[in-house]
């Protein structure tokens, strides 16, 4: 016997170098007790079938607990000669248990079914717990939101390609980060819907099970709501590992956008907003720095976990039905997505909760950079005047203020008569930021009203979720 799950028809054990290339312990292990749980559904599903004696279903149940409880002490540790989780723990259960019982539970499943189900239900796990963390970052985004919308609202340069566009709230702004975090959030509950439908326990190798036991009980008892209809594509199917690859790099982009925006925002260029020093780092020559690492780590992390799905996605791609070993390379990819989330997260919420925006600043930026010409043209349009021409009055408007060196405001009623008649002193009523975000009154807008109902829905939808 050479200790392998599949002695019978080879001669001699596998070389040292393919041991090596084979191993998967070293990563798989954190499986053990999702590998653990299916194993005591499988033995509940042999029993009901009537393939375990009352006696030796009691004694595969009292050795599985006893290895789930080392585990959790730490002293369960897989050999150098397991290949994998699934492996080890077989060898471990029959050293708890002994051979005669412990080789019983094999029957009617292998690790091809016995992975694709457990990795769900680790993912599933995770999926809860990184959706939480990604509510807890869009729940710090409301909180500053809030304080940033009364008692008098916080205005900012609101940009495109960078450069001043319109005058928005800062809360606006805010909330806007928070919004793809939410679809995020959704993205998980639509894909653990679709998980949770269909698990493979009951699969076999590729072909299903003869021994009548009952997939949809074992599903049950692994908390799925259904098993696979189909037990090749429950086998080969890896979409379900693609897909939380895809909503973990989107968190890790969505978290991007919001990172670059801080670390702009902290230069003193842009001087908006200060880091708490207990959320940035200093520099070990450079005595005055003060630098924004979360946020960039959150940047140079995004790019791992893209890297992780297109990895992923490459592992997959023309691989034929169904079982292949290439499928084992599936699971570090999403590991490292997870943890990187995980500990990313956190970090982030705790830097984004603990910003000082400097609202002095950036409402003496608001109306900088001619930000206000739109509603120019838009006061122009509702004295009638139709865009076109509005746009263009507006521009020349700018023209004439950069000949001048000055703001659209400073324009006193002469100069705006002599660029058109049509620019009566009343224009003024818009060239302020004030006027001009509490203009912005349609659903959607940065008016402070409607922001205000803005950051109701994104409570409700916090609190749905
Ligand atoms: N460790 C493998 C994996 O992660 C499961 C084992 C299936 N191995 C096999 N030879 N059928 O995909």
């Amino acid at each position: 016997n050479t200790g392998k799950l599949w002695g019978g028809r080879f001669e001699g054990g596998p070389s040292p170098e393919l041991d090596a290339l084979s191993r998967s312990t070293h990563f798989d292990w954190r499986l053990t007790p999702y590998d653990l749980a299916g194993s005591r559904a499988h033995a509940n599903a042999l029993h009901r079938a009537g393939l375990l004696a009352d006696a030796d279903h009691a004694e595969l149940l009292r050795g599985l607990d006893a290895l789930g409880e080392r585990y959790a002490a730490g002293d369960l540790r897989p050999d150098p000669s397991d290949e994998d989780v699934h492996g080890a723990l077989e060898r471990l259960l029959l050293e708890e248990v002994g051979p005669d019982v412990g080789g019983r539970l094999r029957a009617g499943r292998s690790r091809n079914d016995q992975i694709a189900t457990l990795f769900k239900v680790f993912l599933r796990d995770h999926a809860r717990t990184v959706g939480g963390l990604v509510l807890d970052l869009a729940d710090v985004l409301v909180a500053q939101a809030r304080d940033h919308l009364a008692p008098v609202p916080t205005v900012m340069p609101g940009r495109t390609h960078l450069q001043h566009a319109q005058p928005v709230l800062l809360a606006h702004h805010l909330l806007a980060h928070a919004w793809p975090l939410l679809r995020d959030v959704d993205r998980l509950l639509d894909w653990d819907a679709r998980v949770a439908a269909d698990s493979p326990y009951g699969s076999g190798a590729l072909a299903g099970q003869s021994l009548g036991l009952d997939p949809e009980g074992v599903a049950r008892e692994l908390g799925f709501t259904g098993s696979s209809a189909n037990s090749i594509d429950g086998t080969a199917a890896r979409d379900f590992v693609a897909e939380f690859a895809f909503v973990a790099a989107q968190v890790g982009v969505d978290v991007s956008r919001l990172a670059e925006e801080v670390i702009l925002w902290s230069t003193r260029e842009f001087g908006f907003v200060t880091l708490h020093d207990s959320w940035s780092t200093g520099s070990s020559i450079m005595p005055q720095k003060k630098n924004p690492d979360i946020a960039e780590l959150a940047r140079g992390k995004a790019g791992r976990v893209i890297g992780n799905l297109s990895g992923l996605l490459a592992t997959l791609k023309a691989l034929p039905l169904a079982y292949n070993r290439d499928l084992q390379e599936d699971k570090e990819p999403v590991f490292d997505s997870v943890d990187t989330l995980e500990v990313l997260l956190p970090a982030f919420s705790g830097m984004v909760a603990t910003l000082v925006f400097d609202r002095d600043r950036l409402a003496e930026l608001a109306p900088q950079g001619f930000s206000l010409a739109t509603d120019v043209a838009e006061w122009l349009v509702r004295e009638n005047v139709p865009f076109r021409i509005a746009h263009e009055l507006a521009g020349a408007c700018v023209r004439r203020c950069e000949e001048l060196g000055i703001e659209l405001a400073d324009l006193s009623d002469e100069q705006f008569a002599a660029i058109d008649p049509r620019l009566t002193p009343a224009v003024r009523d818009v060239l302020t930021v004030e006027g001009s975000v509490a203009s912005r009154s349609g659903r959607g807008g940065t008016a402070p009203s409607r922001v205000a109902q803005q950051l109701d829905e994104a409570v409700a939808a916090i609190a749905r979720h």
